[in-house]
């Protein structure tokens, strides 16, 4: 019998989020337990409504939804309409979805499942800002023991930043909820710009993905083709990086991947180098690992996977 393991997505929804919520629900490997949404891309109404949307158009409206965090921490919302436009799905038909929203907060979602579920069988996969995932922590502390992992991404290190020339947008944020979720102790797989810059959304791979046959395609290379403008015209870029979707496929094939275990720090001080992730990749401290830090993809193999996942959707 096979065993699907069981996830928590979290999310800021954005084009990218949007692909990768598609692809877990087209996984029959995975078990996703829920969507927990975060403000990030853009403010929590609009990932909240996001999450509805892309949930209706998998067909799996089994899957709940909840609302979480509006803001950071500690600090004020920064949003990236410039990336993702005004509703964050910019490329799609705007809709009103039509499944409501659960009326549990998000963050009480990810407490009381991973106190209802044996320890070490709960996966949580944020996507976004780290805020819901450490409000939980902080919340009820004792859950830390219980996450089986936590497969994120966020951060960078050869590739620097995105959002400042230091930081990657999902840290910079909230960094404080990033040092919580880095510090807690948990195993965590990190998917950086280091790697999600290798997966790139080439005119070939979109035409692939828009001529599968299905809605869910034609959606999806609608909002890919919106994404990747700015990054193409910012990086010099054939496509633009794809980066959510990666944790969803180093969850279903690792092998595509490869990392090192190291150190990472999160930089909370300076104005400078806000959210900045400090990753001791050649080991010159004797700080201990605490994450996986993920280097390098097959990047033709992970549009191979998405698009066998995308052709069992509507
Ligand atoms: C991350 O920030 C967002 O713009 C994307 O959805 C992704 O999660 C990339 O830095
Ligand atoms: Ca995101």
């Amino acid at each position: 019998m096979n065993i699907k393991r069981k996830i928590i997505i979290d999310t800021d929804p954005g084009q990218d989020d949007a692909v990768a919520i598609l692809m877990a629900l087209a996984s029959t490997e995975l078990e996703v337990l829920g969507i927990t949404a975060v403000a990030g891309n853009v403010p929590l109404n609009l990932t909240e409504k996001n999450s509805c949307i892309v949930v209706e158009l998998s067909g799996r409206t089994d899957v709940p939804v909840f609302s979480g965090c509006s803001t950071p921490l500690v600090r004020n919302l920064v949003t990236a309409e410039e990336v993702h436009g005004k509703t964050g799905l910019d490329g799609m038909k705007p809709v009103e979805p039509s499944i409501p929203l659960e009326e549990k907060h998000a963050t009480d979602f990810i407490i009381e499942t991973l106190l209802a579920n044996n320890p070490g069988t709960i996966t949580l996969c944020p996507l976004g800002p780290l805020t819901n995932i450490a409000q939980a922590m902080i919340q009820a502390p004792e859950i830390i023991k219980r996450i089986q992992e936590i497969v994120l991404m966020g951060g960078a290190y050869f590739e620097v930043g995105n959002v400042t020339p230091a930081a990657e947008f999902n840290i910079y944020v909230d960094p404080e909820a990033a040092e919580k979720v880095f510090s807690s102790g948990v195993p965590i797989t990190v998917l950086p710009l280091d790697v999600t810059h290798q997966v790139l959304t080439t005119e070939t791979r979109v035409d692939i993905v828009r001529n599968i046959g299905n809605k869910v395609g034609q959606e999806v290379a609608n909002l890919m083709t919106f994404f990747e403008r700015f990054d193409k015209e910012k990086y010099g870029l054939d496509g633009a990086p794809l980066h959510d979707p990666c944790v969803i496929a180093y969850l279903l094939e690792p092998e595509i991947f490869d990392g090192r275990y190291v150190n990472v720090e999160i930089e909370t001080q300076s104005k400078l180098t806000r959210g900045m992730t400090v990753v001791d990749w050649w080991g010159v401290t004797d700080r201990e690992p605490n994450c996986l830090f993920v280097g390098k993809a097959d990047s033709t193999r992970f549009f191979e996977l998405l698009t066998e996942k995308l052709r069992l959707l509507p």
